[in-house]
Parts: structure tokens; sequence; C-alpha cells
């Protein structure tokens, strides 16, 4: 036999030990109690859809679709790892016909998302979205109170730097207008575009000025801006988007060439980016838009839309370090066979108290387990030995004081639990 294969993730996609995980569960306790009070509820939808809704919604000549999903066929159907929540969430609204249950709706969702991207800082292949959806009021005060939401909650995260990018770009009136406007300014640029863009003017004009390339930025410089050619409605749209987040205090930049890489956006577009931390390039913590038409085009009713999605490996890249918060806890070092016993007693005790417990039951030396307790980071560590059964008592170290004192077994379940909760542990246990 050969030597074992050492497996490794696959590229791009991480583990997330528990070491690390006490952050992304704060993370995650934030965005959860933002979006809560904002009205919104959870909802799951399976990580795979038709590859087709993906191809829908997002467009044909987008990135994600030409080049990051992740698809295969499976009896006879093409499915896709979701690249993103919100064709998810719509195809789901539709499905269950959800505007006959309610005018609006507010949906929130957590997790993993894919897209075959190279991968580097800030960019996996497997990264995790939290976002938000409502569906049924055409804005634009939830708008502003989304992008409101959003900043509020970056800055109690302690994320500085803090940039609002925001731009229209209209809706059905407008865009057949700026779109000739902008053809007529790139198709006589094509000579000086890289060879991608100019293999979009046709197909996706707005998405040349969104291009990286150096050459392609400065062959756009100049190029006419959408909010010159918003319609009445949109422009109205528009100015009290602005007024309200003026209102709310919600410093912004007027981005006009915000683009972005998903095609059913219309009016309202935002990002937020951050060069806070550890981000490099990939500066882009959340993104969204309305996106009016995608219920309509999935099958639905006419329902207006708006969202965004956080990356929350950026997120937590901006956070930088933070102290963790470690719950007092308390480690049990039985030695010998009753002993053992009892401490799996204590422990259970402990615990209906709302304690937090661990015992170290293995047959080790008291040596050993007591350099355990003292790595655990636990506040108290009840010790129990032959002699302690013989007298019933449990030999309690306090592992911050560096103290020890002897306590009678009978009072030790709530001499602990006072010590690590206060003076009011969970009601319930027996002590
Ligand atoms: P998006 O801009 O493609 O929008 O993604 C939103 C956020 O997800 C980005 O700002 C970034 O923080 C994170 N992200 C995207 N791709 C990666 C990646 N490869 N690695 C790490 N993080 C990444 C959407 O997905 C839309 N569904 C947002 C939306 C919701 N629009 C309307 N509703």
């Amino acid at each position: 036999m050969g030597k074992p294969t050492r497996f490794q993730a696959p590229k791009g996609m991480h583990d997330i030990l528990p070491a690390e995980i006490w952050r992304w569960q704060r993370l995650e306790a934030a965005f959860i109690e933002a979006a809560t009070l904002h009205g919104y509820s959870e909802i799951r939808t399976p990580i795979l859809e038709p590859t087709d809704l993906f191809v829908r919604s997002i467009g044909e000549s987008t990135d994600v679709v030409q080049k990051e999903m992740y698809t295969f066929q499976r009896h006879d159907d093409s499915l896709t790892l979701r690249p993103e929540g919100t064709a998810s969430a719509a195809r789901a609204y539709v499905q269950h016909a959800v505007q006959a249950l309610e005018p609006i709706s507010r949906w929130y969702y957590l997790g993993p998302m894919f897209r075959a991207e190279r991968p580097a800082r800030g960019r996996q292949r497997q990264f995790h979205q939290a976002g938000c959806e409502i569906f049924g009021d055409p804005g634009p005060t939830c708008d502003a109170e989304m992008i409101s939401m959003l900043v509020s909650m970056f800055v109690d995260l302690g994320i500085g730097e803090l940039e609002v990018s925001i731009s229209s770009l209209g809706g059905p009136e407008t865009r057949p207008k700026y779109r000739s406007v902008l053809l007529d300014f790139l198709r006589p640029k094509a000579a000086d575009l890289s060879e991608h863009s100019r293999a979009r003017i046709e197909v996706n004009p707005f998405r040349v000025l969104d291009s990286k390339d150096e050459g392609d930025r400065a062959a756009v410089e100049g190029a006419p801006s959408i909010l010159d050619y918003l319609s009445d409605e949109d422009r109205a749209h528009w100015d009290a988007l602005k007024t309200q987040l003026e209102a709310l205090e919600v410093p912004f930049r007027v981005s006009p060439g915000l683009v972005r890489g998903l095609d059913y956006y219309n009016r309202t577009l935002f990002e937020i980016s951050s060069s806070a931390g550890e981000l490099g390039a990939q500066n882009a913590l959340a993104g969204g838009g309305r996106y009016d038409t995608m219920v309509e085009d999935l099958g639905g009713p006419k329902i207006p839309a708006i969202g965004f999605a956080m990356g929350l490996e950026r997120i937590l890249l901006a956070m930088g370090e933070s102290e963790r918060v470690v719950e007092p806890s308390c480690f049990v070092v039985p030695m010998g066979e009753k002993a053992t016993i009892d401490g799996l007693v204590l422990a259970r005790e402990l615990r209906q108290l709302g304690v937090r417990v661990d015992v170290d039951g293995r047959q080790n030396s008291l040596k050993s387990k007591l350099r355990r307790a003292n790595s655990s980071g636990a506040r108290v560590c009840a010790i129990i030995g032959e002699s302690e059964i013989e007298t019933g008592t449990v030999q309690l170290k306090d592992l911050l004081q560096h103290s020890q004192e002897q306590v009678p077994r009978d009072r030790a379940t709530r001499i602990i639990a006072d010590r690590l909760l206060g003076s009011t542990p969970r009601a319930g246990g027996n002590d």
C-alpha cells in the first residue's frame, strides 16, 4: 500500500475551525439582530437550483454565468451551486405565491455561495453571504432604510473608513434612452478598448463602464452619466432616496459609473466598501440594488424588489482582531473511580444551572489534568479525589485568583454557580 493521500479542502474553499468560529458567530448574531429589528424574517433555500434560474436572472453575459458557476448534470437536470441568494429568494417567492399571503415580504438569509473565481484575499470560491431582500415595496423609503441599516451595522461592528456609493440605473423608460447614448459614445472608441470590452459593447454596454482594465478606464472617461438621462419618475425616486439618506445622516457618494456584476438591477444601486483592517483589493463589503422585474421574469406577478448581500469573509477582514469574550466555565477533575461518578453528577447539576462544564474523565495524573484545566480558560476547577469523597467535600481552585478552598459537597454546586453566574443562576437545577 502506498502512502495514504492527504486530502485538502478544494482550492478557494476553507475550513472554519472552532478557534475562529466565535468571530463568525458574533458577526452573524449582529446581522440577525439588525435584520430582525428591521422586520426581516429568515428564509432558507436549497444550495442547488436549476441552472436556468441563474442564467435568466443574473444574465447570460455576466462573468458569474459565463465563467463562475459550478454546474453539473444529475438525473437529466442541470443543477448549479448557488452563486448568490437573490435568484433563489425570488424563485421561492414565485413558487409559493407569497404575494397572496402578504403585500410586503422582508426576508434575510445567511449561507455559503459558490463562484469559480480566481482565489485572492477576500475572494474565495466558497464564500459566505448574509443578505436581505424586500418584495412588494417600490421604495424609495425602504431603499434608504436598507442602506442605512447596513451602514449602522458596519459602524456598530467597529468597521471604519466606509464608503457608500449609490447610483440609479433608471427603469424601462430610462434604460433604452441611455443605452443608445452610451453606444454612440462607445462605438467610436472600440479600437481603444480591450478585446473583452469590445465584445461587450453591443451585448452589454453598461458593463464596459465597469471594466478594471486601465486602457478601458481611460477610454471611458467622460462617458455620459445615466443620471442625466433619468425619466421624471426615476428622477423623483432617485432624489427622494438621496433626501432620505441625508435625513438619516448616511454619508454617500454618487457614483454614476457603478455597474455591479449582475444584470438584474434597475433604479437604486449601491455598494459599501472599506479600506479598514486587512482588506486588500477586494474591498466591497456589501452590494445591492433594486430588481423590479425579476419576479415577473421568473413567471410571477409584477412585484418590485430590492436587496443586498454582504460578504462575511471580507467583513471579518475589515473588522480586524477583536477580544474574545469567554463565558465563565468550570473544569471538573475527578481522581479515581468513585470520584469520577461524583464528578459526572456534579457536572450535570452545574449544567442544569446554566454553568458550562468540562469533565476530565481520563485516568491521567492530577498534574496533567490540572495543566489542562489551566489552559482551558475555565475560571474554577473542582477537584474530587478519594479523600474528598470520604469527607463529603470538593476542592475548589480559583484559577484566576490562584486560591483554593474546601467546600462541602452538598453546597458545591450552588457555590460554583454563584461564583460563575452571579447570585442568580438559571432556575431549575437541584443542589
Ligand atoms: P455581489 O456584489 O455579487 O451581489 O455580492 C455581494 C457581496 O458578496 C460582495 O460585496 C462581497 O462582499 C461578497 N462576495 C462576492 N463574491 C465573493 C467572493 N468570490 N469571495 C468573497 N466574497 C464575495 C450579490 O450577490 C447580490 N445577490 C446582492 C443583492 C441582493 N442584490 C439584490 N439583492
